[in-house]
């Protein structure tokens, strides 16, 4: 058995000294080297010139609609497509909130059912009777239901032309006539396949294709769309590239890449088939529901009108030249089965994703702050230090993280006996201030009889097998191991049995998990992953689910978390792959990157992408797993993080220590300002988080979001909105201590911005502004009020019940508004309205009054959040007098004092709970 990835073992890499090198190619397939991506990709080559052969509708693969197949009822729509080869089954779905799926398939007869990714599903997706139906000589006209959609089937050639509710084209499929569907088959002794349909080596592994290729494929074009995002996840540019004449297509297959490089398409740890296209006002989306191997070609093009046939007559606002963004889905196996979210907005899109597959439950408050994880803490005395570092040097933290290296063996469940000889006394010392403790538990199992999981699992036969029926067998982290096979029913409840208490020893509510390998890593298998002829519980073979191992096996996980305390507290799971659904278990970051200014500016563009793909509790390994960072690169990197999701520092164990007080003073000291300030921020983040929880709305927003008409925003990466109130500019350039900042102006052209920390208003549209190495660019938009807490403890859940500070920015008429929730930090109560939300406005009444109201619009959780300050930004001359009113008291002056050169109006202690309604009025 060879190691086929530069994992080796860690002691191996103690030894070597730490290069950072670049990926090895070599290790991963590039599309001319799989059958079917190179078959798909060659359907028809339309790279060159943008001249009008290449839109003419003679369609390669010559699929037409067979009229008289055609069925209708209720929801669904059907009918046979039918090429010179072989017969196929279409089917149209309307769906509640403008959705439709689109789906093609074998017909009744093939000899075996493809498969769907169900699991992905929060559930059963909610079926919609169409409105009406016309099946005419060349097309069928199919209406949803409320005429939120429509869907226009042309028959000769076989064309799908989806509509949004303003009766607007939005998305084509099959217009390239791209569809190409292998259907399964039995090998016929004398009969000539091409090559590759039985099976295909690389680097000396064979691959055998039980059933033959399965392979399917179609383009999809998003109409009068110039841009579009997605199909995370790639250290590439936010906004998807051309990939056509350029490069391989974007390859979604879950691969450990070691030492991945930047700015190409090749895979990693997660795949999300997932296209979001924008243009001002208006968005639509696509989600291919399918788990295996998949390629896309992506390419922004313009054509003129008549080329298109008449249905780009109805491409309005375009003029003569009709832009389009055209992404060639091509699939190992599955179904083509593409999901369309019309919008028409993009929060719109967002909701109808979530609505189908989930958003990420309200996780618990400590998760938000910060983390601090490194590949090993060493024993329990080590974990100790760090703990109390982080007291010494005032700096708050929420969660220590222990590797691999903490176990007896990489047996995970267990502990290393001489280093972690009392795990409960440990967890127990770090929750004392409010702290929690994280580790590791990867899917592949060491093959050790010894081990009970092991024997537990082979005896029960939950294994992945292979086609002789006996054990998958692969090298991971433990040597010799197996993996689970998460499709068997009784893997999963085995494996949630596995974090009761009782069965984890050392485990407690405090101890929360991380999934990591589980793309699945196997270091001697093909691609660094499992062989894709291993067999799953019902037959399924790997490779029709290969992308959804990871998101399988934290759905596990999860279901032990919360079996553990029989559902009462929020589980937090941190994974490394994933798929579509993996948001609803588990935070996810963006795996072994390295310590350069590459893979800093990088981090956002991949969050951005996760979140706008459904995934919002995302972050990157601040620092840089790989090397060690310089002072400034790692005080850039705090600066960044502290406006990314999910906030941890990670380091691979031959690095340097690298705890914050390691370094100079003024780098300590800017790393506890960008942990202040996160911390700080924290009453938002969690509102964001609840808020996500309602609409899908990710707390992290490209600016598009927030501005939708600005074209001018939407190459935006260096950028990013945190809600709608907050933007961020880290500088992630080296030796850089100016940079530009766009501030949008807004459909109106009236945007206020205020710089976050002075208060004063930043004017301009572009401006250009110092950031020494202590300064991050973040600006406040006017019209919104941000609540945050001011008073830095030890950990997020020693603030939960502290009083607020609100930034309250003003907007060119004079008032801003915002919310707050709270809850109990950590368990599930707020379900049964534990919790609280409260509204806040600030009205301008008149020329010499304005009045901030707080409410109370929700939950009967009693929260001790009081006001105990308000910072009113954009206020134009001192006001002589401020006054309160809670509900039955008498009004009350308060103190307040004014600066002139910000413009800044601080109101002292209103002292007013946030469970109860209050007016604070202002007089000038
Ligand atoms: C790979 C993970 O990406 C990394 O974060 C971790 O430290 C190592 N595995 C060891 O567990």
């Amino acid at each position: 058995m060879t190691v086929g990835s530069s994992w080796i073992v860690p002691l191996v890499l103690l030894a070597a000294p730490l290069a950072v090198e670049t990926v090895k190619r070599e290790d991963f397939k590039t599309c001319d080297q799989i059958a079917f991506c190179k078959q798909h990709r060659a359907i028809s080559v339309r790279h060159g010139s943008q001249n009008h052969h290449k839109w003419s509708l003679q369609e390669p693969t010559g699929y037409e609609l067979l009229a008289d197949s055609i069925a209708h009822s209720g929801a669904v729509w059907s009918a046979n497509l039918q090429n010179s080869q072989n017969t196929l089954k279409l089917k149209v779905i309307g769906l509640a909130d403008s959705t439709v799926r689109v789906q093609i398939d074998e017909p009744e007869t093939a000899i075996r059912k493809r498969y769907v990714p169900n699991p992905s599903f929060v559930a059963v997706p909610e079926e919609l009777a169409f409105e009406s139906v016309e099946n005419g000589a060349q097309e069928a006209k199919i209406v949803g239901g409320n005429k939120k959609v429509k869907v226009v089937v042309s028959y000769k050639p076989f064309i799908v032309n989806i509509f949004n509710e303003l009766d607007e084209l939005v998305a084509q499929v099959n217009r390239d006539g791209k569809l190409k569907v292998e259907e399964f088959r039995t090998k016929e002794e004398g009969k000539e396949y091409p090559d590759g349909f039985w099976e295909e080596r690389f680097k000396g592994f064979t691959d055998h294709k039980q059933h033959g290729s399965s392979s399917v494929g179609v383009d999809i074009s998003f109409v009068n769309f110039k841009t579009a995002y997605g199909l995370p996840e790639h250290a590439d540019a936010f906004a998807l590239r051309n990939t056509v004449g350029n490069t391989d297509p974007y390859r979604l297959y879950n691969l450990d890449v070691f030492e991945y490089e930047l700015n190409n398409p090749m895979a990693l740890y997660v795949s999300i088939p997932y296209i979001l296209a924008h243009r001002a006002n208006r968005s639509v989306g696509a989600l291919w529901f399918n788990a295996a191997e998949t390629w896309v070609d992506t390419q922004s093009s313009v054509t003129s009108k008549g080329l298109f046939g008449k249905m780009f007559d109805k491409v309005v606002g375009a003029g003569d030249n009709v832009p389009h963004f055209d992404a060639h889905f091509m699939s190992e196996s599955g179904l083509v089965d593409i999901f369309f979210f019309v919008g028409p907005t993009v929060k719109d899109v967002q909701r109808q994703n979530a609505k189908l597959t989930g958003t990420t439950p309200l996780p618990p408050l400590f998760s938000i702050g910060y983390h601090q994880c490194r590949w090993n803490y060493n024993d329990e005395q080590d974990v100790a230090a760090v703990n109390k570092g982080f007291d010494d040097h005032d700096m708050p933290m929420d969660v220590i993280w222990l590797d691999i290296e903490h176990t007896d063996g990489k047996k995970y469940f267990t502990w290393d006996k001489h280093k972690f000889p009392t795990p409960n006394d440990m967890v127990h010392k770090v929750a004392e201030n409010g702290r929690k403790m994280v580790t590791i538990v990867d899917p592949h199992i060491k093959k050790d009889d010894g081990y009970y999981v092991y024997k537990d699992a082979k005896d029960k036969g939950l294994f992945v097998k292979r086609t002789d029926g006996s054990n998958f067998e692969g090298h991971c982290w433990p040597g010799a191991s197996e993996y689970l096979d998460f499709w068997h029913p009784d893997t999963r409840s085995y494996w949630k049995d596995q974090f009761s208490f009782d069965r984890y020893v050392g485990s407690s509510s405090n101890l929360h998990i991380w999934n990591d390998m589980n793309e699945p890593s196997v270091f001697s298998g093909p691609e660094i992953t499992m062989d894709k002829e291993s067999i799953h519980y019902g037959g399924i073979e790997h490779r029709e689910v290969h992308n959804m191992y990871g998101m399988m096996y934290t759905s596990a996980t999860f279901d032990g978390l919360m079996a553990r305390t029989g559902g009462k507290e929020r589980p937090f799971i941190l994974s490394r792959a994933g798929f579509i659904g993996t948001q609803r278990t588990a935070a996810i970051w963006t795996g072994d990157n390295t310590a350069d200014w590459g893979h800093l500016e990088i981090a956002a563009p991949m969050t951005l992408s996760l979140s706008i793909a459904g995934v919002p509790f995302v972050g990157a390994d601040v620092g840089g797993f790989f090397g060690n960072p310089d002072e400034q690169l790692l005080s850039r990197w705090y600066q960044t993080g502290a406006f990314q999701p999910f906030f941890r520092a990670h380091a691979h164990i031959d690095t340097r220590r690298r705890e914050p007080w390691l370094f100079s003073e003024q780098t300590q000291g800017i790393i506890r300002e960008a942990l202040r300030t996160r911390y700080a921020l924290l009453p938002y983040w969690y509102t964001l988080f609840q808020q996500h929880t309602e609409t899908g709305v990710p707390p992290m927003r490209p600016l598009f979001y927030e501005f939708e008409n600005d074209d001018s925003l939407l190459e935006e990466q260096k950028q990013w909105m945190v809600g709608n109130g907050i933007l961020a500019r880290p500088v992630v350039e080296k030796d850089t201590f100016n940079v530009q900042v766009k501030l949008p102006r807004g459909e109106h052209k009236n945007e206020r911005w205020y710089e976050w920390v002075s208060g004063a208003e930043a004017r301009g549209e572009s401006i250009y502004v110092d950031a020494p190495i202590t300064f991050t660019p973040v600006y406040q938009r006017g019209g919104t009020i941000i609540p945050t807490w001011q008073r830095i403890r030890r950990s997020a859940t020693l603030m939960r019940d502290d009083p607020l500070t609100l930034f309250v920015a003003l907007n060119s008429e004079g008032n801003s508004k915002g919310e707050i929730y709270m809850d109990d930090g950590q368990t599930h109560d707020y379900q049964s309205g534990k919790f609280v939300k409260a509204s806040f406005t600030y009205k301008k009444e008149s020329s010499t009054t304005a009045v901030l109201e707080g409410e109370h619009v929700g939950g009967n959780f009693a929260a001790k959040n009081w006001v105990e300050r308000v910072v009113v930004r954009g206020v134009e001359s001192s006001p002589k007098k401020v006054e309160i009113t809670r509900v039955s008291d008498p009004v009350q002056p308060l103190e307040f004092s004014y600066d002139r050169d910000s413009k800044v109006l601080v109101i002292r202690k209103p002292e007013a709970l946030i469970t109860s309604s209050f007016k604070i009025h202002v007089e000038f």
